[in-house]
């Protein structure tokens, strides 16, 4: 029996899928792992962990499927976007991977946005520096540990690392590496400006391949450590954003998907570099060949409420809070929350920004505070969405949601009315290993496109329509956007 399988190398742990040729499903595992905080700021992780994962997943997942090495045609890779992992010319690991979620490179990004000046930096790459993404962080090694720097020969993403313990090549996918902000976003490959200005050396960049390409195959040695047949292909991928958003049928222009998860993210497809001029939005490569997308990112999405719930209901089941704002009106008698509880990258790309409640009185209760939470959770994405309709794309009428935000009625309700457009539900839930299978199938040749294997094997529940609240969000929503400016010098000020 022919499949393929999908392996997200992702922050918390790898998993691998095993999928048939009509997008079932057939076996799931996962190898977890922590990451480290060595200082404040800092996220780090051993990218060792991520092999000796892969080689407890990988088996994992044929067993749970009932199949073994032989019957996968192709692998497809995805995982964590932005992380440095710097090799040496032997390819060993120089230091521990400096993860997506790494604080630690304002100055970097600083220097990066002087160096290339802030407006082409953004016209070149589709981005501003932003403390996560892998530029800054090679910036930040070479100017403080010149010994890892002077050996290094090799630089890779997390999932790459893995692509070069499966097949010996150095590779990666368009999607991954315009998000190293490395790229020149519209020639979809490594900018010779952008590496000649930040003083890095191109030779050491991996080759960079469209998602359903060939990077190489399984070696005989990785065979027998995962159970994979030697000669098995394996795909490019595409970083975590995009494989899910192909895993979630968000792979042409108009359709837009939404994960409510502890992040928030609204992710459009384009088929031109469309990029925000401020780099309030980010702009990378899709793992669709030859399209772009942009996308905006919410740090603490479903992660509010979580915090609101284990601080201020513990115990408390997400159902029934959720389901508690749904007894209080629209716009939570005037309460507004602002989401920014681990600083924020779109619209406000500020790692200073705080969340706050405003406007409170003796009236409110619990459930106004809950239903406010899900409220700015939605305003803060409709901000995103609203920049990535000023850079171009077109205002969509349906919107693929996913996470566990989107399951609670209420909240999609909310986000429907906020959004302006009707929240479908995608029947694929597993995310980005899903979307790697689904590039592997591509590499397969089982379908001819990525469009035409998700319209073939993704399909979408039927949606909650924007309803009655509607435009009375669009003046709650209003007097939600004045809150951040007027709060930031607060908020800067108690940071320092
Ligand atoms: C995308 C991003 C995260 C990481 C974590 O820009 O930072 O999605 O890829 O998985």
């Amino acid at each position: 029996m022919g499949v393929v399988l999908g392996i997200d190398v992702s922050t918390t742990a790898t998993k691998a899928i095993v999928v048939d040729d009509g997008g079932r499903v057939l076996g799931i595992a996962s190898s977890a792992y922590g990451f480290e905080v060595p200082k404040p700021l800092w996220s780090e992780q051993d990218p060792g962990l991520w092999w000796t994962a892969a080689q407890d997943a990988i088996p994992g997942a044929l067993a749970a499927a009932g199949v073994t090495g032989s019957d996968v045609e192709v692998v497809g890779l995805t995982g964590q976007m932005h992380g440095l992992v710097l090799l040496d010319a032997a390819d060993a690991v120089i230091r521990p991977a400096i993860l997506w979620n790494d604080q630690r490179t304002a100055a970097e990004c600083d220097a990066i946005r002087a160096a290339l000046g802030p407006a082409h930096l953004v016209e070149v790459t589709g981005n501003d520096a932003l403390t996560g993404f892998t530029a800054p962080k090679l910036a930040w090694v070479r100017a403080h540990e010149p010994a890892a720097w002077a050996r290094a020969a090799h630089v890779l993403l997390p999932k790459d690392y893995l692509r070069l313990r499966l097949t010996g090549e150095h590779a990666t996918d368009k999607a991954d590496g315009s998000g190293t902000i490395l790229f020149r976003l519209a020639a979809r490959d490594w900018s010779g400006e952008v590496l000649a200005a930040l003083g890095i050396d191109p030779a050491w960049m991996p080759a960079t391949f469209e998602g359903p390409a060939v990077t190489g195959v399984v070696t005989a040695p990785a065979a027998v450590a995962t159970g994979l047949r030697a000669g098995t292909p394996v795909v490019a991928g595409g970083g975590d954003q995009a494989a899910n958003a192909v895993g979630v049928g968000a792979v042409v222009p108009g359709r837009v998907a939404l994960s409510v998860g502890t992040s928030g993210v609204i992710f459009a497809t384009a088929d031109a570099p469309l990029y925000e001029p401020a780099g309030r939005v980010h702009a990378f490569c899709h793992a669709v060949p030859g399209r772009w997308h942009l996308m905006s990112v919410m740090l603490s999405a479903a992660g509010s409420l979580r915090w609101f719930r284990d601080t201020l209901a513990p115990g408390e089941a997400f159902g029934d809070l959720a389901a508690s704002a749904g007894e209080v009106q629209a716009g939570s008698a005037g309460v507004l929350f602002l989401p920014y509880l681990s600083g924020e990258r779109s619209p406000h790309p500020d790692p200073l920004a705080r969340g706050a409640f405003a406007g409170l009185t003796l009236a409110h209760d619990r459930r106004h505070l809950t239903r406010a939470v899900m409220e700015g959770v939605a305003f803060g994405l409709r901000d995103g969405l609203d920049l990535m309709v000023a850079a171009g794309m077109p205002r969509p009428s349906q919107i693929l949601g996913s996470g566990g935000g989107t399951a609670s009625p209420v909240w999609r309700q909310i986000l429907a009315d906020v959004l302006g457009a009707a929240i479908a539900t995608p029947t694929t839930t597993e995310g980005a290993a899903f979307g790697a299978a689904v590039l592997a199938a591509v590499g397969a040749d089982w379908f001819a496109t990525v469009e035409a294997a998700t319209d073939e094997i993704v399909h979408a529940a039927p949606a909650t329509e924007p309803g009655p609240d509607a435009p009375a969000y669009a003046e709650f929503h209003a007097r939600y956007r004045a809150l951040y400016p007027a709060l930031a010098p607060t908020f800067h000020g108690m940071a320092r």
